[in-house]
């Protein structure tokens, strides 16, 4: 192969691998992350599911760890996309605890896998336990209490 042949297979190829990354993060919702967790992390239960205590450590776990990049109140910040989204509110308590320890790196969501269990399972309440986004679906009217 000739240097400039070799040179028109590079640049062809620098520019499908640019044009694959776009369309990556195009066709990837910011949450689409949760919906890789492995059927069987997605099936676990939160074991702190009965603890009343579980919400207000995790809340108090998200201002320390979380609410930098996610927002004071989880509904996004600068760095971080909001945890009151359906998408978020609609995972199973596995999934986002999988989410937590394996964190989306590549994407600026960090590992937490140091941080014990429990703790990250009283995240996954306190996540469970924000009024989902009424946003989320501009169609439909707030529904008044009953
Ligand atoms: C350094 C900034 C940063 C910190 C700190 C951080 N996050 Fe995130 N988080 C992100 C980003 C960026 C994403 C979006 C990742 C993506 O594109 O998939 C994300 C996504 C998420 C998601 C949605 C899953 C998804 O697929 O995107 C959850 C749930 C979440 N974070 C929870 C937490 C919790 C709980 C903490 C605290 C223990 C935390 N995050 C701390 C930046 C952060």
């Amino acid at each position: 192969m000739t240097l400039r042949c070799s040179a028109i297979v590079l640049v062809l190829t620098l520019a499908m691998a640019t044009a694959q990354t776009n369309s990556a993060s195009k066709d990837n919702s910011i949450y689409g992350e949760l919906s890789k967790a492995p059927a069987k992390a997605a099936a676990r239960r939160n074991p702190l599911e009965a603890d009343p205590e579980a919400v207000a450590a995790g809340g108090k776990l998200f201002a320390r760890h979380c609410a930098e990049c996610h927002g004071d109140t989880a509904d996004g910040g600068k760095k971080g996309p909001s945890l009151r989204a359906a998408e978020v509110q609609q995972a199973t308590p596995g999934s986002l605890f999988w989410l937590l320890t394996n964190g989306v790196v590549r994407r600026g969501m960090p590992v937490w896998s140091k941080l014990p269990e429990p703790q990250r399972w009283q995240l996954v309440s306190f996540i469970k336990s924000l009024t989902p986004a009424s946003q989320s679906d501009p169609n439909v009217e707030k529904a008044p209490h009953p």
